[in-house]
């Protein structure tokens, strides 16, 4: 019997590749925490634009370029609209998370000194970790981990005892990668503004799965992909309060980021092109914008809902096989889990899920300091998006019995 809601069925509608079989089995993708699969309307918004518009942003008086200026812009406020910024210019395109937090860490870096402090979690992604240690070696700031507990939550009063008037930002995921655990930013914002530190939100993963408004969210920076939210790889949005965007020097130093070139001084562009030197992923970003414009088509409501239900019907369909070990166990959990099963190694189980159809992420996930923490090299992750259903769920499950069983 079909238990798969209508609305569902009608969400995995846009999404072509959806169909594709595997292996001659009907593909069951479970790897969008990695990446999501894209709506025909964002396929189509490519085609379209190189088919008939393609030309260059921000130069051109002629025609095609007026047109790719314009809808280029148009997704920059249709993006501001969607996380609820107040003003486009604290917009800036990027070519992802990684990107945005290379550009904080290297452009307010620049504003830190030696003995400065910044905070990071210990479940953080190898993206918010690595620019720091990079910032750490060239200007002596101070990186300190806060702790978490073994369920995969912060250490809190850890994280209280490390704020002190040294800490200079606070860059934190909003929801693990790896463990599925959704972090009270809320909290820690308000935590870390009391001594007058900022707060980068790497929202990587938050951003497909709920609404975000920063402004309610007083976060002073939020980074996201667009490949993780239905759009384009290559494209990313770095959201930053205008009065601290516009204290930070350029990231990168190119055409469009300046107002005037003189061999003698240079003078830069405004926010955001301030920090969009050079030519940028056009078409990503007016396909992020179609993507966004996807999502306010359907009742994301109802699809958060369903894709949190999953999860728990996931989770109690994987406890009940033997030796399974969940890792990331906390109350406060989206849409993805991570386990092991006894000694088998992760990539044995995702390598006989595939030959079954079932695409899931094996390995460390980009956090190896995590994995430490758990003394384990990887796990295999089963990561939903608003198009999966319980039907699926159930193929799952029955592919990973088979596997484990030819693996005991
Ligand atoms: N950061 C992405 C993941 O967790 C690639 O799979």
């Amino acid at each position: 019997m079909n238990q798969t809601p209508d609305y569902i069925e009608g969400i995995r509608s846009h999404f072509p590749l959806l169909k594709t079989k595997v292996h001659d089995k009907p593909l069951v993708y479970f790897d969008n925490a990695a990446t999501t699969q894209k709506p025909q309307k964002v396929i189509d918004r490519i085609n379209a634009y190189y088919s008939t518009e393609n030309s260059n942003i921000h130069r051109g008086v002629h025609h095609l370029s007026q047109i790719a200026t314009k809808d280029y812009e148009d997704a920059r406020i249709r993006i501001k609209n969607y996380i609820g910024a107040s003003k486009e210019n604290e917009i800036v395109f990027t070519k992802g998370t990684t990107d945005g937090i290379n550009l904080i860490a290297s452009s307010l870096g620049e504003l830190m000194t030696k003995g400065d402090e910044v905070l990071i979690s210990a479940m953080e992604h190898h993206s918010n970790i690595v620019p720091w240690q990079l910032l750490a070696e060239r200007k002596g700031i101070v990186l300190k981990i806060i702790p978490i507990h073994q369920d995969g939550t912060l250490d809190m009063l850890s994280f209280e005892e490390m704020l002190n008037d040294k800490t200079k930002l606070v860059s934190i995921t909003h929801i693990s990668n790896t463990l599925g655990t959704i972090n009270p930013i809320e909290t820690i914002i308000d935590r870390a503004h009391k001594v007058g530190a900022k707060v980068l939100i790497d929202g990587a993963q938050s951003i497909q799965h709920g609404q975000i408004n920063v402004t309610k969210l007083n976060c002073d920076f939020f980074v996201f992909s667009g490949h993780k939210i239905f759009g384009p790889t290559g494209i990313g949005i770095l959201y930053g309060k205008e009065s601290i965007l516009e204290t930070m020097p350029p990231y990168q130093g190119g055409g469009d980021m300046i107002k005037r070139v003189s061999f003698e001084k240079t003078s830069f562009n405004e926010i955001p092109f301030k920090f969009e030197a050079g030519t940028p992923n056009i078409i990503g970003g007016i396909a992020l914008g179609s993507a966004l414009e996807f999502l306010e088509s359907i009742d994301t409501n109802q699809a958060f809902a369903y894709e949190k239900e999953l999860l728990k019907y996931a989770e109690e369909a994987l406890l009940q096989i033997a030796n399974l070990k969940i890792y990331g166990t906390s109350a406060l959990k989206t849409s993805l889990v991570s386990f092991n099963v006894g000694n088998i190694h992760p990539f044995d189980i995702g390598t006989l899920l595939d030959k079954q159809g079932i695409a899931v992420r094996t390995g460390h996930h980009c956090t190896q300091p995590l994995m430490d923490f758990y003394g384990i090299p990887g796990t295999i992750r089963a990561s939903f998006s608003i198009y999966n259903s319980k039907e699926e769920v159930n193929k799952f499950i029955h592919a990973l019995k088979r596997a484990i069983n030819v693996l005991s």
